[in-house]
């Protein structure tokens, strides 16, 4: 029977670039939904960007742009960066919309109707400069059991502590440096103590994964807080009805964003918006997530749907986290990694597909991207064992035969063992257990790749007294690559899609399983798909390790470093306040100039070397040469500074940056301390 299924995965922020760890997401919710839909079922995928909230009304403000304009040009990135990986949405939208806009205070009026809604003062961190209600995350200061200094106001990264941002000792605002202050204000809260008892319920009808039913009771234990839903002005999201001032908290319009993706979507396509929502609703609501927005899914999410009236999820799939090479996704090693920096390097998006289904079991265990795995997975079980049936027997039915099967095969045994084990693959999709789906699919390969090396084509077509047998074997051959492709198709969606070019038949449906694939021409064999080649990799990870050279803002005082120089925007009026916290990032060292010399070929580069006292001495290549004469500057000390990650000019390696003033008028001015500072000294 056909099934009627609403699928999501988790929104994206809109405030930062799609990553690998993403694609985990939309991956493994794309892999389901296409093999949903290849089942015949009527399944539909939503999603959208997650815009509202501090941080992006931050960003918009730091860039001099709006946040409506900011969210638009993120959503332009990460619909092309989905597309780049195939994942095939039914609608993306974003939670920035007039439906969400309206379902959100509908909701939020039907809870407070059912009474779940307070009103308290609480206490909170202000900035007083900026005059905004800091986030946690934009509060730095000490933490309160172990002293350690430059901590987030949620927790702390040296001893891993949790505490409240109102402990935290000498706290700073991030934004702009300034020392907090407590104030009161009301904000409004979701009584999700209260939905207790339903919960307890809910957690054991199901919907969860073993795993996530065990963390609810360890939630449960530990007791349910009322749930703060208000954020005051100014705020980027939506006011909330009948509080002025007042504003939805991100995470409550976002979940319902899923909702308001699918009204826009039913409004288009003629769907019926409550038949797919409503209380007594026949469909299916699957939730794609990651472990960490469990609380919001598993806990909020069913509350808010309940009391306001709705239907209640049929499944919430959590999945874990992905490390790559072993750790966490880190900047520095250039381990976080951008879809779009993937792309770039031409790397194949299927490759990712595959390996990531190869790892997916529908757990929340966190899943290894190793990079020389990868390759060699890659390499080995697409090129090596799936195209490789093609490529060895496809060339025969061309020359010897015209492009056409034969119109039957006397053994049909290897053929009737690729049909029957489509039940056990399918139960594996559906369970989301990809990693055993593929193991099937490959153990599948290996005997079709036996068979053809037992019945060695290449020795058949040598004898003319074989031509039946050859035109047999490559047909099964032929066979049993198209029910490899189509048991992969979930996964591997472009390249079906080559396939059923080259067999020249319609879109394969999962039924198309049963069927024998004989007396049909098909089209010439192209080479389906390349290996991957570890220089690309290689690249891309040098790629994403340059993301992290700090690109300078605009400032008064502008440094001489060439390369910067060149790229540099017309001087701003006033730079963008930082925190003392980023002031103390820089390492601004006193520097005695050793030598300066000429540099080959280039019209404003002097090559400096820089004597740091103790701490050795630097290359620094500084676009001063229209300022100075080389032999004035030796000898002399200046200011330079010295964590600047090294550059690779064209020249050589660049290893820091000198300071130096310029302004409308001409001339460029290097900074020098007054006398007695020694090379060395720190400059604060
Ligand atoms: N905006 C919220 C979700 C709101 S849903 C109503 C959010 N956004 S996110 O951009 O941070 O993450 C989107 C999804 O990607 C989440 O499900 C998250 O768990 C997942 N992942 C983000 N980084 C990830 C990894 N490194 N590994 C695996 N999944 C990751 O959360
Ligand atoms: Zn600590």
């Amino acid at each position: 029977m056909s099934r009627q299924i609403l699928v999501t995965s988790a929104l994206p922020y809109a405030n930062g670039s799609i990553h690998l760890g993403h694609l985990v997401e939309y991956i493994q919710t794309d892999i389901w939904v296409r093999f949903q839909k290849m089942r015949g079922h009527d399944c539909r995928y939503m999603c959208a960007d997650d815009t509202h909230g501090t941080a992006i009304m931050l960003r918009a403000e730091k860039e001099g742009i709006t946040p409506e304009t900011l969210i638009q040009r993120v959503w332009d990135e990460h619909t092309r960066d989905f597309a780049g990986f195939h994942i095939g949405f039914d609608h993306y939208y974003s939670t920035h919309s007039d439906e969400n806009r309206a379902l959100a205070s509908k909701i939020f009026l039907a809870l407070k109707d059912a009474g779940l809604i307070e009103v308290k003062t609480i206490a909170q961190l202000y900035d007083p400069v900026k005059n905004l209600f800091l986030p946690d995350r934009f509060i730095k200061g000490e933490c309160p059991k172990c002293g350690a200094a430059d901590q987030y106001g949620d927790n702390c990264e040296v001893c891993g502590a949790t505490y409240s941002p109102t402990e935290l000792k000498n706290p700073v605002s991030a934004v702009s440096g300034a020392t907090p202050v407590h104030k009161d204000s009301e904000h409004y809260f979701f009584k999700l103590g209260d939905c207790e008892a339903f919960l307890r319920e809910w957690t054991t009808s199901g919907a969860l994964q073993a795993e996530a039913a065990n963390k609810m009771q360890e939630w449960f234990a530990s007791g349910l807080n009322n749930w703060d839903i208000s954020r005051d002005a100014p705020y980027f999201g939506f006011e909330i009805p009948g509080a002025p001032g007042k504003y939805f908290y991100v995470w409550l319009d976002a979940p319902v964003g899923y909702m308001a993706s699918f009204a826009r979507y039913a409004a288009d396509n003629g769907l019926d918006f409550d038949a797919w929502w409503g209380a007594d609703s026949k469909t299916e609501l699957v939730h794609f997530i990651g472990k960490d927005i469990l609380y919001f899914h598993a806990l909020f999410w069913p509350a808010m749907l309940k009391y306001s009236g709705h239907r209640l999820p049929t499944a919430v799939y959590a999945h874990g986290f992905l490390t790559v090479n072993g750790q966490k996704m880190s900047k520095s090693r250039g381990t976080f990694i951008t879809a779009e920096s993937y792309l770039a390097q031409k790397l194949n998006p299927e490759w990712l597909r595959y390996y990531y289904a190869a790892k997916l079991n529908g757990s929340m265990e966190d899943i290894d991207l190793n990079l020389d795995d990868f390759v060699a997975r890659v390499n080995s079980d697409l090129v090596g064992k799936f195209i490789n049936i093609a490529s060895r027997t496809a060339g025969f039915i061309h020359k010897n035969f015209e492009g056409k099967l034969a119109d039957g095969v006397a053994n049909i045994e290897l053929i009737g063992a690729f049909q029957a084990a489509a039940g056990t693959i399918a139960t594996h999709y559906e369970a989301r257990d990809y990693a055993k789906a593929l193991r099937e699919i490959m153990a599948l390969a290996d005997r079709a790749n036996q068979y053809v090396a037992d019945e060695k084509p290449w020795e058949l077509a040598k004898k003319p007294e074989a031509v039946y047998r050859l035109h047999e074997v490559c047909t099964v051959a032929l066979n049993c690559f198209r029910l490899l492709t189509l048991y992969l198709k979930p996964v591997l969606p472009k390249l079906a899609e080559q396939v059923e070019a080259f067999l020249n038949i319609p879109p394969l449906a999962w039924e198309d399983s049963q069927s024998l694939f004989i007396r049909h021409r098909i089209n010439a064999y192209n080479h389906l798909m390349t290996r991957i080649d570890p220089k690309s990799i290689e690249a891309m990870v040098a790629a994403n390790k340059q993301n992290l050279e700090p690109t300078p803002a605009p400032a008064p005082a502008r440094h001489a470093e060439a390369q910067v120089h060149a790229a540099q925007p017309a001087a701003a009026p006033v730079a963008d306040t930082i925190s003392i916290n980023d002031f103390a990032k820089i390492d601004l060292r006193i520097a005695r100039i050793a030598n300066a010399e000429h540099v080959e070929g280039a019209d404003k580069l002097l090559r400096l070397t820089l004597d740091l006292g103790e701490l050795g001495t630097r290359q620094v290549f500084a676009g001063i040469k229209s300022a100075y004469a080389p032999e004035t500057l030796v000898g002399r000390l200046t200011v330079m500074v010295a964590n600047l990650a090294p550059r690779k000019m064209k020249f050589g390696m660049s290893e820091g940056m000198v300071l130096a003033a310029s302004g409308d008028a001409p001339g460029l001015f290097i900074l020098s301390p007054d006398s007695g500072a020694q090379p060395g000294m720190k400059v604060k």
